[in-house]
């Protein structure tokens, strides 16, 4: 009997009792290879010293301020950092406690600019089918996972959706790469257009998509004329890199390989690696001077707000990813395990392909790899995948909806940046394993 709601009522989990670096215990003293740092969250691993130590120091000293009467050095030193490392024109950061909660700050940050500026008419968001912003109902509502939406469609902000970049369904076979994104922008410059562009506040997308589709990064040049379109209407780009940034795809953010600075960047997952439950935004100064000579305040704070022990656990994690160019591992681990996968799954009859970037890599599972054609949903695949590679001690994100909310099947991959070739062999080798058991069964 439990008295915890539970997110599957029916189901018994297992209950976590101690973890470090690559591994979790459970009570039965069984160990997992944690591969998906939860849902992307575990960037430095498990129990981590210097994480720790900087948590304790921040303990020792502040355990919590309200930020209507102070600041806490935690907050400022990780704005400073943040900053410092930031795309083009991103000035300012306001923290929250998660991924929903940067996504609601970024949609009421973007309107209350608009406002401020003398267009209150915008009042249109645009977003992408098939796309995670989290759970919260501005979240949700540009959230493009329809059976997610349904139940709270009553509740929901309009928002309008366009196709997301999905290249090995949705490009055609005489279409290159580059003409597949062009047309996904014009199919975006059609929307914006007939909503008109004046009543539109933001374009909200996720730079490589993660929990819906399984780490699929956009074409090359999408976001180019992506950012050229918003820019053109003067639509702000608010980029969801919560599960993709902070160094999860081998740069610090996502959308430094596009070569956009979005107006608006929402993170959280790895900024504060599961340590400390933190999000932010960063906003460019143009959008903090509106405000700032405007009504000189946003008008929405949390009581968590910039918590200074999750300040310092983020910038002890930030501190340590940079001491130990742990990017730099990232990038060639991210090689590694994409070309281990590529081996073991690259003529896999039930996988139809592998993508991603960094250590962020999906598999997506078919029934025809000829075909494309998806494993009936009730087969519920990614939940027996999921099944069998704990019982062969490994953690996996795989996720069900992939083609279209409803049907497909992927499993995710995001292993800690500490991650080293031995032990991504012994992912590879018993996600295959499970993946085998998983169809067989
Ligand atoms: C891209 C993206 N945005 C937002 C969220 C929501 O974050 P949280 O679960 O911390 O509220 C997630 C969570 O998975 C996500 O992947």
């Amino acid at each position: 009997m439990t008295h915890v709601l539970h997110r599957s009522i029916a189901h018994r989990y297992p209950t976590a009792v101690s973890a470090k670096g690559i591994f979790i215990r459970d009570e039965t003293g069984k160990e997992y290879i944690d591969a998906s740092g939860g849902a992307a969250v575990s960037c430095l691993g498990h129990s981590h010293p210097d994480i720790i130590a900087g948590m304790r120091a921040q303990l020792d000293k502040l355990e919590y301020a309200h930020t209507s009467f102070f600041s806490s050095q935690a907050a400022e030193e990780l704005a400073d950092d943040l900053v410092a490392h930031a795309p083009d024109g991103l000035g300012r950061a306001f923290f929250v406690s998660g991924g929903s909660e940067a996504i609601e700050a970024a949609l009421k940050l973007a309107r209350q600019y608009f406002v401020e500026r003398g267009e209150p008419q915008r009042r249109f968001l645009i977003a992408r089918r098939q796309s995670y912003h989290g759970v919260t109902l501005g979240a949700l509502a540009v959230g493009g996972r329809e059976w997610q939406r349904r139940a709270f469609a009553p509740l929901l902000i309009e928002t309008h959706h366009v196709s997301p970049v999905y290249e090995y369904r949705e490009r055609r076979g005489d279409e290159t790469a580059e003409a597949y994104g062009e047309r996904l922008a014009e199919e975006l410059n059609a929307e914006i257009e007939e909503l008109g562009g004046a009543n539109v506040i933001a374009f909200v997308a996720e730079t490589v998509v993660g929990a819906t589709m399984g780490a699929v990064p956009a074409v090359p040049g999408y976001f180019k004329r992506v950012r050229e379109i918003c820019d053109r209407y003067g639509i702000l780009l608010i980029l969801d890199e919560v599960m993709c940034g902070m160094g999860r795809t081998g740069t610090l953010h996502a959308c430094e390989q596009e070569g956009v600075s979005p107006d608006i960047l929402a993170i959280a997952k790895g900024l504060g690696g599961g340590y400390a439950p933190i999000g932010a935004i960063l906003l460019q100064e143009r959008i903090f001077k509106t405000i700032a000579e405007g009504s000189g305040a946003f008008q929405h704070s949390h009581t968590y707000t910039g918590h200074p022990l999750a300040c310092a656990a983020a910038l002890a994690v930030q501190r340590v990813i940079r001491r130990d160019d742990l990017l730099a591992n990232v990038r060639e681990q991210g090689a590694h395990l994409a070309r281990r996968l590529q081996e073991r799954f690259g003529n896999h009859p039930f996988v139809g392909n592998v993508r991603g970037r960094g250590l962020f890599q999906g598999l997506e599972i078919v029934a025809d790899r000829g075909t494309k054609e998806p494993f009936d949903p009730q087969r519920k695949m990614n939940a027996r995948i999921k099944r069998e590679a704990m019982a062969r001690g490994l953690m996996v994100y795989p996720m069900g909806g992939t083609v279209d909310g409803i049907s497909g099947d992927h499993v995710l991959l995001a292993p800690p940046f500490i991650i080293d070739s031995g032990a991504i062999d012994t992912i590879v080798e018993r996600l295959g394993e499970a993946i085998d058991a998983a169809i067989d069964g």
